[in-house]
Parts: C-alpha cells; structure tokens; sequence
C-alpha cells in the first residue's frame, strides 16, 4: 500500500493547474447512460473514483475510452443490474441510479452502507424517484426501483441538513425523460450540479432554473449526444489555496473559478489571505500573519463540508481560536484525532471543532480515514517539524489527481512511497 511521506518547513510557489472536477464528472458520466449516442467528455480527472465509474458504465454496457483528460462513451444498451463489487467501492456511483430508471424502467444497485464521514442514507434520492412514479423495494442489501412510466411533478427534496447534491442530480436526470413538467424544490445549487444541468441540456433536456433552489424540468422523448468539459475542481483548488497558506507561500491556482468559490475566499481573505482572481485563476499570497475563524459548513453557497478538514488543518497552526461547526456529515471529523498526533490542539464540542492554534506541528505516523481527511494530514506535514507518513493514501488518489507531483512542482519536500 502507498504512503505519503511529508518533510515540513518548505515554502510552496509557483504555479499548479487545478484538474477537472471529480463531483461533476462523476454525475455527467453517470448521465452518458442516458443516451445511446456518443458523449465527449473534456477535462475529466484521472483518479480511481473516476477509473471506477468508466467501469461501472463499462459493465452496464457503454463503450468507453479515456484518453488524455477525455472520455468517449456510447451506449446503445443499457442494463439494470449494477456489480456489486464497484458499486460499493464507491458511494457516487448512487447516481447511475437515475439514468438507468429512466432508460430501463427498473434499476437494481446495492444499498450504500455505512460510511466514514457520517451517515450517508438515499431516502431522498428514492423518495424524488417515488414520486416520478418509481417505485422501490429493499431487501437482501439491494434497492430494486421499477417504473411503468415517470410523470413530472413537483417535488421536495430537502433534507435536515439541507439540499442533496447527488439526490438532486438523480432526480433531475430521471426527470428528463419523464412525462410532463418536474419542479425541483429545495434543489442542491452547487456549481457541480449546474454542470451537469448544463451537458443534460446540450443532450437536448428542457430545464431551467439550475443553479437555484426551484429546478424545472420539461420531460423529452430522447436525448442525444453531446461534447462538454468539466469544470475545474473548486475543492482541490481550495486545497491548495491552503496548501499556499500554512507555508506561508505564494501560489497561483491555473484555471480555478473565483466564482464557484465565493465563500471560500471570503473566509480566507477574513483571516487575512491575500487572494486576487482573474480570468485564469486565482492568487494566493499568505499574510505575514493569518488569523483564526469562526466557520460553519453549509450547502452551496455556504462554506463546503469538502473543506472542513483542511481548514482544521490550517487553524491548528493559526494563532487564537478557531470554532469550525459542520452542518452537512456532523461526525465528519476523523482527522482530529490524527491532527492531534501531531501536536494540534482540538476539541470537539458536539459538530464543532474548538482549535487553539499553536506554533509547531510535528511529523508523526498518520492514517487517512476519508478523502478529506487525508488531504488536511496532507497539509499538516507540509508545515510540521520533521517527517510525517501519511498511510492509506488511496483514499487520497479517489480525489486528488497527481497531488504529490504537484506540491513538489510548488517545493514541497514530499515522496510516495510503494
Ligand atoms: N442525505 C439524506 N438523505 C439522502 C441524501 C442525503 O439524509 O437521501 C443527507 C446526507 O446524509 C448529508 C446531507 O443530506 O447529511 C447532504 O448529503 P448529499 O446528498 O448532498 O451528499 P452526496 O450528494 O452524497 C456530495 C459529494 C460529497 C460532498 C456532499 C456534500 C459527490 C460525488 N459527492 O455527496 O463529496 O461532501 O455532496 O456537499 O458529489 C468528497 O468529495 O469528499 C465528498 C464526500
């Protein structure tokens, strides 16, 4: 198994070129099952959730090839039945949910069990399918969805924490071929839904309102193909936003979307980032400085749970103290214990992470639990004293594509180990 060896005190500069989004490309393949014509996909990262998707697709019957950031699919026929063994490797693949509804009339795919970033239930997703008229049955650990027909209707998806993002898309994608008009109420906005509102539309959906709580969806006869790139990856740019600051560096994010992380720079800029975004990216320069935060997790436009890790990260080695409070998985906090091997020093008051910033972090053995989560171990070596060896780093390559190429391209001093 690979591991991550991290040597602190290196100041990270340069430039890094954000990847593609891994929670937008996951949806959009998903959607390609959609339609038996041909979908070209651009700027598609190449990590294992991802390699795990194309085979997912590759076994329900698409034919697909993935060459240098570009995945081609066709899929003339689709079947109902999702394996087991990807499916529960990986929880995204719920999203295929949706399209094989709708193409097929009946989707059989294991039941996601328990997860480390908290409980992770479908009820809503089966619920929005439920009332497109499919019904669902569990037993023997899998969700069997059958439909005679989908009709348009409107539809809430809230759920106490929120909106869901994956909820949402595979209702939306349902809803394209259904009778009718569906209104999506309490839709997730996140921008990695709107991507893929926007490739259902070049397949020749009818949906407006995207990007808002009200989603409407006119149902169509067919879909077609259609040639898209992916959004850049808000979370990996935000990643190495930090990754700039807790070294005190000077970094500029290729090709991140200011506009998709409004929450996040405001956030940094309070605790006295320096950030300029343009047309090409963002500028990151860390303050002599940084000061603590008081944040809460939120759906999009809030601050993401997908950041929460890091900046735990960041804060442990920021002077005060810092409250981060998550509102979307509320025990999504595996990292702290690993954090506080480190020297950092946490509490955890119910959901919130009471961090009193110290001055040195140093190396130790750690364990990645989650994607997240090993990333912000990630960061916390970066700026530790000595060497830190961060194991299981596989979680870390289902999201971060070439992570320890591209800080050491910045100057970090960090090896994979196999
Ligand atoms: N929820 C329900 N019932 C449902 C669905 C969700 O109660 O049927 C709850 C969840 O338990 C959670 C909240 O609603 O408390 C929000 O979950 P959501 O459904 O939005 O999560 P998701 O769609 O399964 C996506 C991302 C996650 C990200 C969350 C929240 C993808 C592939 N995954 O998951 O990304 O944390 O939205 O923004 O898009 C990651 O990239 O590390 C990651 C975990």
């Amino acid at each position: 198994m690979d591991k991550l060896v991290v040597k602190g005190g290196a100041r990270l500069s340069g430039r890094v070129k954000i990847s593609g989004s891994k929670n937008s490309a996951l949806p959009i393949l998903a959607a390609t099952l959609l339609t038996p014509e041909k979908c070209v996909l651009h700027n598609v990262p190449d990590l294992s959730d991802i390699r795990f998707m194309l085979e997912i697709l590759a076994q329900l019957g698409s034919e697909v090839t993935f060459e240098n950031g570009t995945v081609t699919t066709r899929a003339p026929k689709v079947k109902s039945e999702t394996p087991y063994d990807l499916v529960r490797k990986m929880r995204a693949s719920i999203c295929v949910l949706g399209p094989i509804i709708a193409r097929c009339g009946r989707a059989t795919i294991s039941e996601p069990g328990g997860c480390v970033i908290g409980d992770r239930p479908i009820d809503i997703h089966l619920k929005g399918l439920a009332m497109l008229g499919a019904e669902s049955r569990s037993e023997g650990g899998n969700v069997y969805v059958t439909s005679k027909e989908l009709v348009g209707r409107e539809i809430f998806l809230g759920t106490k924490f929120g909106s869901t993002v994956l909820g949402t898309d595979n209702v939306m994608m349902a809803a394209t071929r259904a009778k009718g008009v569906t209104i999506i109420e309490s839709a997730a906005c996140e921008p990695e839904v709107r991507d893929l509102a926007d490739v259902l539309v070049k397949m020749g959906a009818k949906i407006v309102g995207h990007g808002t709580r009200r989603v409407e969806i006119e149902g169509v006869d067919g879909l077609g193909g259609c040639e898209h790139t992916i959004i850049p990856d808000r979370i990996e740019a935000g990643t190495f936003m930090v990754a700039g600051l807790i070294t005190g560096g000077d970094v500029f994010l290729d090709g991140a979307n200011g506009d998709h992380m409004i929450n996040v720079i405001d956030r940094m800029k309070s605790c006295g980032a320096e950030l300029k975004c343009s047309g090409e990216g963002i500028q990151v320069a860390a303050p002599r400085k940084l000061s603590s935060i008081d944040l809460v997790t939120e759906t999009y436009p809030g601050f993401p749970t997908d950041m929460q890790a890091q900046m735990c990260a960041l804060m442990s080695v920021t002077p005060g103290i810092s409250a981060i409070t998550e509102k979307i998985f509320p025990s999504r906090f595996m990292h702290l214990s690993e954090l506080r091997r480190m020297g950092a020093k946490v509490d955890l008051e119910g959901s919130t992470a009471i961090i009193h910033g110290v001055k040195e972090l140093s190396g130790a053995p750690v364990m990645a639990s989650d994607l997240r989560a090993s990333a912000a171990l990630v960061l916390a070596g970066l700026v530790a004293g000595g060497t830190t060896e961060v194991n299981r780093v596989y979680h870390i390559d289902r999201g971060y594509e070439h992570i320890d190429q591209k800080l050491r391209a910045l100057g970090a001093e960090i090896e994979r180990v196999r």
